[in-house]
């Protein structure tokens, strides 16, 4: 039966019986608001762990000043009945306050990664996601972290902490879920209107024409951004924050692509900031 744990002390003594008995933990830290991408990485983590762990933590040093931290879609008991469904073990559900006291005064810079593509318009997002997703693996002490490919960045900062830092834990990407249409799975699709939902196809039409010109044999990265671009700005509602095609460890932009670079964009559509990746 899923078991909701809010305190720290309680989630510590929870790891440390589980240890004890040699069972292994495989995590999914999210921000609640559930959909068949998280969902995805619980079934992963199940096939793969004695005990499947998923944070639902909503965590405010990751969102800007002007940013959605109040919006962001909070439904708790819709999230648990899911998790409970999947057969998840424990959800860790603490307060701010909790990851948070007043003293609280630890960062953590992923610098060189941090300035580049959604950091660019998201100063100190990854800062906020470093220090949370360190706090999360210092308390779950998990065998497995589960993420997915969709925020790519993410994934990049989160397993530079894990080697920069040597911590004992095997990082996991999966492959980013969408929906019939293409559209990538995200809680932030919640925010669309039905004409948004149709206009945020374009992100993932230009990453199509971006892999089919990889496939044609173009290699040239100015090329490539240049239709795509054409694609994005067919769409009325879009307006293009980034799009970029990058090294994958690195993020440094590549003028010539090879495989396993990954073009990334971010798109506005209306008011909802939207983000979408593929490995060419
Ligand atoms: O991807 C997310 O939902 C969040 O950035 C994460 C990894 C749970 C950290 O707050």
């Amino acid at each position: 039966m899923l078991q909701v744990i809010t305190s720290i002390s309680d989630i510590k003594n929870k790891i440390q019986t589980l240890k004890q008995n040699q069972l292994t933990i495989g995590f999914v830290p999210t921000m609640g608001a559930l959909h068949e991408g998280h969902l995805s990485l619980v079934r992963q983590a199940k096939k793969e762990n004695d005990q499947v762990f998923v944070s639902i933590f909503i965590n405010p040093l990751q969102f800007g000043k002007n940013e959605d931290f109040r919006q962001y879609p909070r439904v708790f008991d819709k999230d648990c009945e899911l998790l409970s469904s999947e057969g998840v073990d424990i959800v860790f559900n603490p307060i701010p306050a909790e990851m948070y006291p007043d003293d609280f005064c630890t960062s953590v810079i992923p610098r060189h990664l941090e300035d580049k593509l959604c950091g660019k318009s998201r100063p100190g997002h990854f800062r906020g996601v470093a220090v949370v997703v360190l706090k999360l693996f210092n308390l779950v002490k998990p065998d497995i972290a589960y993420f997915g490919q969709k925020d790519f960045q993410q994934t990049v900062v989160i397993k530079r902490i894990v080697s920069d830092l040597n911590l004992d834990v095997n990082i996991k990407i999966l492959p980013t879920i969408r929906d019939n249409e293409g559209l990538a799975l995200s809680s932030r699709n919640a925010y669309l209107n039905e004409t948004e939902k149709k206009d945020a196809l374009c992100l993932y039409s230009s990453l199509v024409k971006a892999q089919s010109m990889v496939n044609a044999g173009i290699k040239k990265a100015e090329e490539i951004l240049l239709e795509m671009e054409k694609v994005i700005n067919n769409c009325k509602t879009a307006r293009i924050d980034y799009i970029s095609i990058v090294n994958p460890e690195t993020l440094a932009a590549v003028p010539r692509v090879r495989k396993g670079d990954v073009v990334a964009l971010a798109v506005r559509i209306g008011k909802t900031r939207l983000i979408d990746n593929v490995i060419l």
